[in-house]
């Protein structure tokens, strides 16, 4: 049923230009981990700050600065990571390490969004314990979606 999408997907005009542009790929390629850098940049020191690094240092005021740079970096290599995956859309669909790298974005995403709906956008309402859970969780999923997204070009 997905495989139709797929196949459309890697037909549109935006994959077969991508396919066939040299520096085109490298500009998309570049945005992507551009948004990949501003995403790990940004969550690596807010969940270290969460389990009790730099407790000088006000929390609230690095979630105001961090959590915004996170979310546009998620969008950009979202979004340019979409054009990617639109020129060999079939090949990675069936890739396990793709599958498992969308997986923790999928799980890192949901679990940011749960705790920001629960605790407050400046999450003043978290019990510390939460937040230390809630950043190993956030550490596995980004890092480990950092290390898939890597592999890919190694089992293909
Ligand atoms: C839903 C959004 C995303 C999609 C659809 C996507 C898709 C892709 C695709 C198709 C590639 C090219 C793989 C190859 O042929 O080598 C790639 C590369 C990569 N992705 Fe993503 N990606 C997404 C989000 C992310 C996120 C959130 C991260 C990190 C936390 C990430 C990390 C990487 C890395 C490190 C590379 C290798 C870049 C390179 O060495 O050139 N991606 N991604």
């Amino acid at each position: 049923m997905i495989e139709p999408l797929l196949a459309g997907l890697e037909t549109t005009a935006a994959a077969q230009w991508l396919r066939g542009a040299r520096w085109g790929y490298a500009a998309v390629n570049g945005t992507h981990v551009l948004g990949v850098a501003m995403l790990v940049g940004a969550i690596l020191p807010l969940d270290l700050r969460l389990l009790g690094c730099w407790r000088g240092v006000d929390r609230q005021a690095l979630v105001r600065v961090l959590v915004p740079v996170a979310a546009a970096g998620l969008a950009l290599a979202a979004t340019a990571g979409l054009c990617l995956f639109a020129i060999r859309a079939r090949e990675y669909a069936g890739l396990d390490i793709f599958r498992v790298k969308l997986a923790l974005i999928a799980t890192g995403a949901s679990a940011a969004i749960l705790l920001h709906a629960r605790a407050g956008w400046l999450l003043r309402d978290a019990r510390p314990a939460t937040l230390r859970l809630h950043a190993v969780l956030s550490l596995t999923c980004w890092l480990g979606a950092l290390a898939c997204g890597r592999l890919i070009a190694f089992v293909t």
